[in-house]
């Protein structure tokens, strides 16, 4: 680890580097057996793969199942009444007893590696898991701009050295490449479902079928295309409710931040140098051939 980017509380966990945010090591170790039940669903990712618009689905879900059937979800202010930053938890940042108290079934969201994930290794654990992936050129655009232009830091890296920190496998949240493949190693567990940003994109009412089956509901036709109309980028963008302008903290951020940034597929290539380019695909490639997972680098 490089001390250099020790910055505004980033701090290591594992020897992992992590923001502010996210617990300290040693309080960190008490979430690891976060106790779960079988109706928690948590969503899970690396960092903006596309989580809080994942998020946004199965709280969705949830709610048109509570009003259709009259089941309880757990989410008993119904979404569109609920700002979606205080409708989920995320144990590694809130701790152990906030989740706890949250009702019952829960939705959770988790970011970190697959060893580490609160409550244990996903595939012994009795909970369902829904991890979002998305092209990693991406995913890096997406990160740099989130860490190092919205969120208020007195440290601003630049561009290039983040570039160089995230090649090197050593950004917040570790290597994007060894939280893809870990989690990878375990898509066939029959609690875990691995979803792509870009198959979002391409059919998000096939999505949100996908993920309403998984979690055990099978919603009707007009159901599921009334919440892909709430979840399309502009309508989130638009809802002060979805569109976390406030952080999960309360915190205002800046009035030009919105969550929903610019929700495409391939901004990379605005960004990226060809030599950049170059470097990128020479690390993908090393890392993920071979691994069955295809991002069309
Ligand atoms: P960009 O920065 O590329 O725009 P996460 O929630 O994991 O932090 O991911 C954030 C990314 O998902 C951002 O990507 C954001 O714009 C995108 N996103 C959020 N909601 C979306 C939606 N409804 N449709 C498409 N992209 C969305």
């Amino acid at each position: 680890p490089n001390s250099d980017v020790l910055w505004d509380g980033d701090h290591f966990v594992n020897g992992i580097l992590f923001p502010n945010h996210v617990l300290r090591e040693e309080k960190y170790k008490k979430v690891l057996d976060f106790p779960l039940q079988s109706d928690d669903t948590f969503v899970t990712s690396y960092p903006k793969s596309g989580t809080i618009w994942t998020v946004g689905q199965v709280k969705l879900i949830k709610e048109k199942v509570q009003e259709l059937s009259g089941s309880i979800t757990g989410d008993t202010v119904p979404l569109s009444k609920m700002h979606l930053a205080d409708s989920a938890s995320w144990p590694e940042e809130d701790g152990k007893e906030f989740g706890m108290a949250i009702p019952y079934p829960r939705t959770l969201g988790s970011h970190m590696p697959y060893p580490m994930v609160p409550g244990g290794e996903p595939h012994k654990s009795p909970a369902k898991y829904i991890y979002v992936m998305r092209n990693p050129k991406d995913v890096f655009i997406s990160s740099h701009h989130y860490y190092y232009v919205v969120i208020e830091r007195k440290h601003k890296i630049k561009f290039d050295d983040y570039f160089e920190m995230f090649v090197n496998e050593k950004p917040l949240y570790g290597s994007w490449f060894d939280h893809v493949l870990q989690w990878w190693e375990h898509r066939d567990a029959s609690n875990i479902l691995i979803v792509r940003f870009e198959e979002m994109k391409k059919d998000l009412h096939k999505s949100i079928r996908t993920i309403s089956q998984f979690m055990g509901h099978n919603l009707d036709e007009p159901t599921i295309n009334a919440i892909a109309e709430e979840c399309t980028f502009d309508k989130m963008k638009a809802n002060p409710l979805l569109n976390l302008d406030t952080s999960r903290f309360g915190k205002k951020y800046k009035k030009d931040y919105s969550h929903m940034r610019k929700g495409v597929i391939g901004d990379w290539k605005n960004h990226l140098s060809p030599e950049q380019t170059a470097r990128f695909d020479a690390v993908y490639h090393k890392k993920m051939d071979g691994s069955g997972l295809d991002f069309g680098i």
